[in-house]
């Protein structure tokens, strides 16, 4: 009886042993701080700290501050376990640098080159032949979000077109309803720049543009852009100069707007707030008549720590990320799609099923310019298509002149 007892004890005290080995805090720094960035997040650290170690939350309001805020805390000596940042060029030196943590192992175990889907999705994180960091969602600007209220309001079905919704927006406006809502953070702008971009110019011309920096093409294609954007300018509000992307998403759900252009991470605001699509609100994937999907998303990336039990945190969390479980639990709140089709997308309402549908053709997926265009030049891009709105004295060719001179320039 005495060995057994003793064989129970060493038993469970190497169990103890062996769990508090594994039992490790992982800080985690990300950007999602809305409501239903929020619910998506709480997936990520409800699953890891079911399984033992910690997820330590260090949310941090906008990408841009959360990205740098990041890059700090690694050049400064003191990196988190997991950071946010979005597929492409946005952490292209940390690999260069050697300071993420090898995910090759555990990826190549898992089989996420075969899993992930589009291949696009794969080579964010898959970097001569190793990978650096996990994606995690697929999200696409390439939508508008319209108030089903606010049109019926206004007398006048939803849009079908950029140029249709322009035609109602005097019906909006006469209805007391915003027409047009967007928040006047750069990449806002930008961003609903870049949908209407892809929408009047085919993917073929903007990936011309973008990514083979074609100067001609920019110079005999942008004016249009530059100058349909303005148009839309005289239907946005007074409120918009300061207001987050959140907020302004709000505006459609409360019915106070008509539409807004923005990633489908807007779909997680409707979310939280119970409205149904078809319902309650559109999703209009664009341009309307061809839809298209841009791969954008998310990624997390491990840094390099000297903890041997942070460093097999970090790889159960990675591996989690990717899990099937975690994929439809987390997209399904994000209002993002998942990056493998192999997961259970039950919950998925109508918005996520048409991105699924478009998804499928090779021909409906747009780049996101992220991969193509470093974090400075993006800023420019930014700061230049913010200041066009803002400033109704800058002309269009000054823009289009400004435009060309930044791809010239791109690193
Ligand atoms: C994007 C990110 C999304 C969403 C959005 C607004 O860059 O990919 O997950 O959170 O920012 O914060």
């Amino acid at each position: 009886m005495k060995s057994l007892l003793s064989a129970v004890a060493l038993t469970a005290a190497a169990l103890m042993s062996s769990t508090a080995v594994h039992a490790a805090d992982v800080e985690v720094i990300h950007w999602w701080t809305s409501g239903g960035e929020q619910a998506a997040v709480s997936v990520f650290a409800r699953e890891f700290d079911a399984s033992g170690d910690k997820w330590v939350d260090t949310a941090i309001a906008g990408g841009e501050n959360a990205r740098s805020a990041t890059l700090q805390r690694i050049l400064g000596g003191d990196p988190p376990g997991a950071a946010q940042f979005n597929p492409g060029r946005q952490y292209e030196e940390l690999i260069a640098g050697g300071q993420l943590l090898d995910l090759t192992a555990l990826a190549e175990k898992e089989g996420w080159e075969k899993l992930i889907r589009p291949a696009s999705i794969s080579s964010a994180c898959l970097v001569d032949g190793k990978w650096w960091c996990v994606p995690v969602n697929i999200h696409s600007w390439n939508w508008a979000w319209a108030s089903t209220a606010a049109f019926k309001k206004a007398g006048v079905e939803l849009p079908t077109s950029f140029d249709d919704f322009l035609a109602k927006a005097p019906k909006l406006k006469e209805a007391g309803i915003i027409p047009f809502a967007i928040g006047g953070e750069s990449w806002q702008i930008n961003g609903a720049f870049g949908v209407l971009q892809t929408s009047l110019l085919g993917l073929e011309k903007r990936e011309k543009i973008l990514k083979d920096k074609d100067l001609e093409l920019a110079k005999a294609e942008m004016p249009a852009v530059f100058t349909k954007w303005r148009e839309f300018k005289q239907w946005s509000d007074e409120g918009a100069a300061n207001r987050n992307w959140n907020d302004t998403t709000n505006l459609v759900v409360t019915d106070q707007a008509g539409m807004q252009i923005m990633g489908d991470w807007a779909r997680g605001e409707f979310g939280v707030a119970g409205k149904q699509p078809g319902v309650d609100y559109a999703c209009l994937a664009l341009p309307v008549d061809a839809p298209t999907v841009s791969t954008g998303g998310d990624i997390f990336l491990f840094p390099k720590q000297s903890d041997p039990a942070v460093e097999e945190a970090q790889l159960k969390l990675a591996s989690q990320m990717i899990s099937p479980r975690v994929q439809a639990l987390f997209n399904n709140a994000k209002g993002s799609m998942p990056v493998r089709d192999d997961v259970d997308m039950s919950l998925a309402d109508d918005c996520m099923k048409k991105g699924l549908e478009i998804i499928k053709n090779p021909a409906n997926i747009a780049e996101d310019a992220g991969r193509w265009l470093s974090n400075d030049t993006t800023g420019q891009m930014n700061d230049l298509v913010a200041q066009f709105w803002s400033d109704d004295t800058m002309t269009v060719d000054a823009a289009v002149a400004k435009y060309v001179e930044i791809l010239q320039n791109a690193d």
